[in-house]
């Protein structure tokens, strides 16, 4: 993986200045120090499963990421300021299950671990800095930023306190109209085209789509029509009932939803989260509504958001996660080729803990279908 198959990274130009740059590491590491400094060492502790990661695991291995790329040429050869931090905490190495069973440094070594690296990285900030390394460096802060948001699915997974605050101001949706936005049969352009600024390898390259007429909803599906569906579902004996979304409780009369730690009220007229992309599929066939496409959604995303409202979910799509004509995979070599396998499934916009420099209408999130931990949601199209 330390071996470039391309330079495509060369092309991903204009960067921020450097000075950007700086303010961005600086807000993703506090944020990961926040993180840190709100739990206890028995929070460190958590169940072994697919969708989580030890948080001292965790931090250690976006340390060294960042080590690995901005400071060491992605080179194995080049030594790490950490003992044996190649083998802990590159994650292409490291079996999943062994994070839970390999011995770890302390909290207080990852610390000063982290406080090298990053300093190390201002340092560089404070001269003039060249395409390349604008690349690894922003590289090194979206995968903290990713880790950030990660650890806030893992939070409200297991039901803890909120571990940072929200990006955004608002939970719920500011206009109740559901309208349907018409879009008239166009040619687009999908993907991303050098000159574009920074941008996953997955977004390679820019190529035109002929995009159908097509109408979406203004508004995400909320709490009281995925409600609606459910009760529909009550009434027929079905060889696969669907269930409530993961944190959906009822107390006597009254629905809650956790958010974290919190059970509240439900909310009829917020958008629904924390459904699967297969129990989507099935609300639409109910209601005889599809998903709409990654182009689809990334045409409504590019649009001022006066037309249409944004979820602060990330929204499902009908596209199974593929490379674009002329993919090529980029020095970190497994962000998106291994997940090329037909199990995963598009999924645009950001949630309540994505920063804005990560909101992109460009940008392709992917899950495999049965997840629901994250911050999802879905939009509906007529058929
Ligand atoms: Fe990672």
């Amino acid at each position: 993986m330390s071996e470039s198959l391309t330079d495509d990274y060369l092309l991903y130009s204009p960067h921020p200045a450097a000075s950007t740059l700086a303010q961005w590491l600086e807000e993703s590491n506090q944020i990961t120090r926040q993180i840190l400094s709100n739990i206890s060492a028995a929070d460190h502790l958590v169940p072994q499963l697919n969708i989580l990661n030890p948080p001292l695991w965790e931090f250690g291995h976006l340390t060294w990421f960042h080590e690995f790329w901005v400071h060491r040429d992605g080179k194995v050869n080049k030594p790490s300021f950490m003992k044996d931090a190649d083998y802990l905490f590159n994650s292409s190495e490291m079996a999943h299950q062994d994070r839970w069973h390999t011995p770890m440094p302390s909290l207080d070594e990852l610390l000063a671990y982290n406080q090298s690296v990053v300093e190390r990285t201002q340092l560089l900030l404070r001269g003039s800095i060249d395409n390349k390394t604008a690349y690894f460096i922003q590289l090194a802060i979206f995968h903290q930023d990713m880790h950030n948001e990660a650890f806030a699915y893992m939070w409200q997974t297991l039901g803890r306190p909120i571990p940072f605050a929200p990006l955004s101001n608002s939970m719920g949706l500011e206009d109740n109209t559901q309208t349907w936005i018409h879009f008239p049969k166009s040619t687009i352009q999908a993907g991303s085209a050098p000159g574009s600024g920074f941008i996953f390898d997955n977004e390679k390259w820019a190529h035109s789509i002929d995009l159908p007429a097509f109408d979406i909803a203004s508004k995400p599906v909320t709490n009281a029509d995925y409600f609606e569906f459910l009760k529909s579902q009550a009434n027929r004996t079905s060889a696969k009932p669907v269930a409530p979304p993961s944190y959906w409780k009822k107390d006597g009369e009254i629905w809650l939803e956790r958010f974290f730690d919190q059970w509240l009220p439900l909310n009829p007229t917020s958008a629904v989260r924390h459904v699967n992309y297969l129990d989507a599929q099935r609300f639409c066939e109910h209601n005889q509504v599809r998903l709409p496409s990654e182009h689809e959604l990334s045409l409504l995303m590019s649009q001022k958001e006066m037309i249409w409202q944004p979820s602060n979910l990330w929204e499902w799509t009908s596209s199974t996660f593929a490379p674009f004509p002329g993919f090529t995979a980029d020095p970190y070599f497994d962000y998106s080729k291994p997940w090329f396998d037909g199990g995963y499934q598009v999924l645009k916009g950001w949630s309540l803990f994505t920063p804005d420099r990560l909101r992109r209408s460009a940008f392709r999130n992917f899950y495999q279908r049965n997840r629901s931990d994250h911050f999802c949601g879905f939009r509906t199209c007529l058929l």
